[in-house]
């Protein structure tokens, strides 16, 4: 071995013992004829003095620079009084250098190592991301990530869990993103595709007899690319026969809250909180609320069906639309901007407009308020809106009125944008799980349906007749789990009878000749004897986001890929040879850009 310490583990305990150290140079300084190195490894550092005395080796020290890899053998000592460095957990001690090798150099690196996260381009990161690695809250980061994993292995290991592992090469699985296609080289003109999760194999696996299954899994989505979305993730995936959902749930948050006992020192509620999807979307706009917010959504469209402002009494009257009021304490002090920025903000949603009041004086009516649209509202109207709301001197309430869709989704993400740009967030952890989604959303179009979970999630027993006469009323037995407004997993009980896939199947407008074309495998099995079955699956970097404080999804991620699903340390994708392509039978319609396009691209 190179080393007796690491670089980070010695402290007084160590003084007067003779040590060998290996690993990167964090700094070196010229002292007036002395040389301080410090060097660094992936438990800390600590610094290291050559004297002039013993010449060659202080010929050597003077040639390192930054990033230069050394072995170093010296002796601890106390650090000089007055010298004591009380921020580093090494700082009462130095090593006095006897012997010092070069054992690798190193260009200058491409940005200090002691800096933060934003104080580097992004891009400068990821294209050298064995450098970016080697900074202490990146290293920190990946601990965290292998402890969860660790803690999350030992519980599923207890409970009678096998980690078994499934193909990559692969069938679509569909859910909801588009597919990674990898060409097939021996069946010509044919696709495998990356899995979007092992979704279709766990289940098999259950129709197998495995009982309780678990793998950490990557999976593949061709998507949208956000702060906590990436083309390749990692799930905790879970699949587990003849238990139901009570039990499936209860044993998941169990090793959430143990996860978050071990790992963080964190207790969470037991039981997590659970709430309808409609309630959800009710009061908070959205179907993984941050609980941590107290502002909710309130429903005014009984009150606004008779006014004559058509703004309002339009939707109010509309069973697919509604009316929702959002008050927001102290919000009395926006300007005129602040507004206008947030009425910019909720169009992104496809609000035509934020209506708003502000609340001066209560006491005096009417008279005590301020908005634009006081004129086209009834005084008696306004004052139970503002009884309902629960206004306060100071507040201001804003007002949504559109399709459902848009209301909860313009005023749900503002309820969240105010509590971030306004404080007004609690401290602390608050988990929850959303339960009764339906079974179907309508798709883009309008027309058709397409499964809120996937297209494999139970229909609740009495909805089975209303799959295919009246889809939008279908409970589903699915369940999402909930952190701090981050969906941090999802799962269901699964079908497990081939009758009512299929009636699932039509619902989405898969008529059996696709579904046997598609899932032909999976409706077989259903038929060989599947046991009742269900499981879920955890993203495990939006986890480990959460719960190292991270801002973005790539930081917790060794490798991650650009907003543009690109590498820039390998430069992938990139173009296939020539022969390649003819191998495997691609000819190829879009030529690929040129280096600097591609990176204007990613940039
Ligand atoms: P779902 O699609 O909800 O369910 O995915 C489960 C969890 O995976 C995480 N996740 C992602 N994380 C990072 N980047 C992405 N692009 C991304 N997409 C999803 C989320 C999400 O909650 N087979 C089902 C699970 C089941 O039914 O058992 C599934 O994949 O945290
Ligand atoms: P207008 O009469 O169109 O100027 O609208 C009066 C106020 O209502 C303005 O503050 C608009 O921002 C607001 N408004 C218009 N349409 C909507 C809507 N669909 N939801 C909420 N507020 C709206």
């Amino acid at each position: 071995m190179m080393r007796t310490h690491y670089c980070g583990d010695l402290n007084e305990s160590h003084i007067d013992q003779e040590v060998e150290l290996s690993g990167w140079v964090h700094r070196r300084r010229d002292h007036g004829g002395v040389i301080f190195i410090d060097i660094r490894d992936r438990e800390g550092l600590t610094q290291v003095v050559f004297d002039p005395d013993i010449a060659d080796m202080f010929a050597i020290a003077e040639q390192v620079r930054n990033e230069y890899v050394l072995n170093i053998k010296g002796k601890v000592r106390h650090r000089p009084d007055g010298t004591v460095n009380k921020d580093l957990p090494t700082g009462s001690i130095e090593i006095l250098g006897k012997e010092i090798t070069i054992i690798n150099r190193s260009e200058t690196p491409p940005f200090m190592l002691d800096v933060e996260d934003h104080e580097v381009g992004e891009e400068h990161r990821l294209k050298y991301r064995y450098v970016d690695l080697r900074r202490p809250q990146m290293l920190e980061r990946l601990r965290i990530r292998s402890k969860i994993t660790s803690v999350l292995r030992n519980y599923l290991d207890d409970n009678g869990f096998l980690d078994v592992d499934t193909p990559m090469l692969t069938k679509a699985t569909p859910e909801g993103a588009r597919d990674y296609l990898v060409p097939s080289r021996t069946h010509p003109g044919e696709f495998f595709a990356l899995p979007q999760s092992p979704q279709i194999f766990k289940q098999l696996l259950m129709v197998a007899g495995i009982d309780r299954y678990y793998q950490i899994v990557r999976c593949f989505r061709d998507e949208d690319l956000r702060a906590d979305r990436q083309p390749e993730f990692t799930q905790l995936d879970v699949e587990t026969s003849f238990l139901d959902e009570e039990e499936i749930m209860g044993m998941m948050e169990e090793m959430i809250r143990e996860l978050f006992a071990k790992v963080l020192e964190e207790q969470l509620p037991n039981p997590f909180p659970r709430m309808t999807y409609a309630e959800a979307m009710n009061r908070y706009g959205s179907d993984k609320p941050d609980l941590r917010i107290d502002m909710e959504l309130v429903e005014i469209s009984d009150l606004m069906a008779e006014v004559e402002f058509k703004v309002f009494s339009a939707p109010a009257n509309d069973p697919e639309s509604r009316v929702a009021a959002l008050r927001l304490p102290k919000g009395g002090e926006l300007s005129r901007k602040d507004i206008d920025g947030y009425t910019k903000y909720v169009s992104i949603y496809g609000a035509r407009g934020l209506a708003y009041i502000k609340v001066n004086e209560l006491a005096k009516g009417v008279e005590g308020l301020q908005s634009p649209i006081l004129k086209f509202l009834p005084d008696d109207v306004v004052m139970k809106i503002m009884e309902r709301v629960g206004a306060e001197d100071g507040d201001i309430v804003f007002f949504g009125a559109d399709k459902m869709k848009i209301v909860n989704e313009a005023l749900g993400a503002l309820r969240v944008k105010l509590g971030h740009d306004r404080d007004q967030i609690n401290r602390g952890w608050q988990p929850m799980w959303v339960v009764d989604f339906p079974m179907f959303e309508r798709d883009g179009s309008g027309k058709r349906w397409t499964s809120l979970h996937h297209p494999f999630t139970a229909p609740n027993d009495e909805d089975i007749d209303k799959l295919e006469s009246n889809p939008g009323a279908c409970l589903s037995r699915a369940y999402d789990m909930v952190l701090n407004g981050t969906e941090l997993g999802g799962g269901s009980m699964r079908i497990y009878r081939e009758d009512v896939q299929k009636k699932v199947f039509r619902a989405l407008g898969i008529e059996d000749e696709e579904a046997n074309d598609k899932f032909g495998f999976l409706l077989e099995a259903l038929k060989h004897g599947a046991p009742p079955h269900g499981g879920l699956a955890f993203g495990i970097d939006r986890l480990v986001m959460l719960m190292t404080g991270a801002q973005s999804i790539r930081d917790v991620m060794a490798f991650p890929k650009t907003q543009s699903a690109a590498c820039l340390m390998t430069e992938a994708p990139s173009p296939a040879g020539p022969a390649q392509l003819v191998e495997l039978g691609i000819r190829v319609a879009k030529p690929p850009k040129v280096e600097g396009e591609k990176k204007a691209d990613k940039e």
